[in-house]
């Protein structure tokens, strides 16, 4: 027999983008390839690139350049580049780095086998296209590993919102939603595998709409479908729009035993000025009610968000607008970042904030953020949660795992294992993480 071929793959960005990472290491398994941890005895390197924010291109190429001496010394060495540089730059991407072999987009995953397969025979390879057909229906080539106890499974992908800042409805495409039963069925096997707890994947997860067995099916109607999965514990869903956070979505936070009191609902920033010109189709005022009906619902429901600081043109007013937002819903968690242009987008063609100042307000809010993220923290301590362990920590005798509001919860001297889902009182609070006993 021959020796397996070796494949690295280096993974940028979002989950959705280790999902890809995950299935493509799959399908290409079925080619003879199993994954190696080091470029250096790599037969095929794949780097899947994010394209969201800073100078990702520029990244790309000089990550590309490093593989350079590998390539020299070992000729048959294919280099790939997939995700939304690869769809953003296409046959750029050849044209600058020769060395490589393939470039595919995101949604073309399932044509890996021949592109590697016309790779061999010498020539490159190039697939950027939105195909019909669902990519992970032809993926689906998966071996049954045992898996750890959460995952991650893609139901929606692209994006329709056109937000005047995002690359994503340019290098994802279109939003497209993947039906019922075949999610169903991956997550009846990711459970099969060992998965307790599935975190739901889309760009725009809440404009979910795949085909059900009497029409098309809201988020809502798919996560009560998979709160019947035996064996299933825990369901979480991200990226969410404001706008499409339907009333029977809000009502399975408050119902739905499976569904995680926790919300990524992202605001991007608390001036409705800006948020008309990010072309985000909420107010401020908007969203502060929608989260008003959201915690009606589910009281103890842990928020977290994304911001931008330094949009195009954003005043000192605006900013403090969003100090403001802030101010009034104290995250959980929150993501912010200092704009960036990107070429092709509507922001990108509009004045630009002073970099030391979008720099200063980066750090304010992120100092507010931090606060309220340490204040919700520590307010756990003394209270019951429930936690799904999911290794082994630092110390000796240490496990770690998630509380059901996301917070990394870690225990001594337990007898638990890796999957389990126990009780745990909260008697500490640091940095990152909570301190726990079992009870
Ligand atoms: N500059 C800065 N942040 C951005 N994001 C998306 N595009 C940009 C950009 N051009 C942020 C948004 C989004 C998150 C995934 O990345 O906050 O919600
Ligand atoms: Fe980008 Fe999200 Fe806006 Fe869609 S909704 S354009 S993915 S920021």
């Amino acid at each position: 027999m021959s020796e397996p071929k070796k494949l690295y793959i280096k993974t940028y960005g979002c989950q959705m983008n280790v999902y890809d990472s995950e299935r493509m290491a799959e399908t290409l398994g079925g080619q003879g390839y199993v994954e190696t941890q080091s470029p250096d005895d790599a037969d095929m390197i794949l780097l899947n690139t994010c394209h969201i924010r800073e100078k990702a291109a520029e990244k790309v190429y000089s990550e590309l350049g490093r593989f350079k001496g590998l390539k020299a010394e070992k000729p048959d060495l294919k280099i790939g580049v997939a995700g939304c540089v690869a769809q953003a730059e296409g046959e750029e991407i050849m044209r600058r780095q020769p060395l490589v072999d393939l470039v595919v987009g995101p949604q073309s995953y399932h044509r890996l086998p021949e592109m590697e397969a016309k790779t061999r025979e010498g020539a490159k390879a190039l697939d950027t296209d939105f195909p019909e057909e669902d990519k992970f229906e032809k993926l689906k080539n998966r071996p049954k590993a045992k898996r750890g106890p959460t995952a991650f499974l893609t139901v929606q992908e692209g994006c329709d919102k056109f937000c005047a800042f995002c690359v994503v409805p340019y290098t994802r495409g279109a939003e497209v939603s993947r039906p019922v039963d075949r999610i169903v069925r991956e997550a009846q096997d990711l459970v099969e595998r060992g998965v307790r707890e599935i975190t739901l994947l889309g760009q725009n997860v809440n404009a979910y709409h795949g085909a059900g067995p009497n029409g098309d099916m809201t988020l809502a109607g798919l996560i009560w479908e998979l709160n019947k999965v035996d064996g299933l514990e825990r369901i979480r869903f991200t990226t969410s729009h404001p706008n499409d956070m339907a009333d029977d979505l809000i009502e399975a936070h408050g119902t739905c035993e499976k569904l995680m009191p926790y919300l990524h609902l992202p605001v991007q920033s608390g001036s409705d000025r800006i948020l008309k010109r990010m072309n985000r189709s909420h107010t401020a005022e908007s969203y502060l009610r929608l989260i008003e009906r959201i915690r009606a619902a589910r009281p103890d429901i842990v928020m977290s968000g994304d911001f931008i600081v330094g949009f195009p043109e954003e005043t000192d007013e605006d900013f403090q607008a969003t100090m403001d937002l802030v101010e009034q819903i104290k995250y959980g968690y929150a993501y912010s970042f200092k704009y960036s242009t990107r070429p092709g987008t509507p922001a990108a063609e509009r004045s630009q904030v002073d970099p030391g100042v979008a720099d200063d307000r980066l750090q304010r809010l992120q100092g507010l953020i931090t606060r309220h993220q340490r204040e919700i923290q520590d307010a756990m301590v003394g209270r019951k949660v429930r936690v799904l362990f999911e290794k082994t920590g630092r110390l000796p005798g240490q496990m770690v795992g998630k509380s059901e509001y996301l917070h990394s919860v870690h225990v001594s001297d337990a007898d638990v294992e890796i999957g389990a889902l126990r009780d745990v009182l909260i008697i500490g609070s640091g940095a990152n993480s909570l301190a726990g006993q079992l009870l």
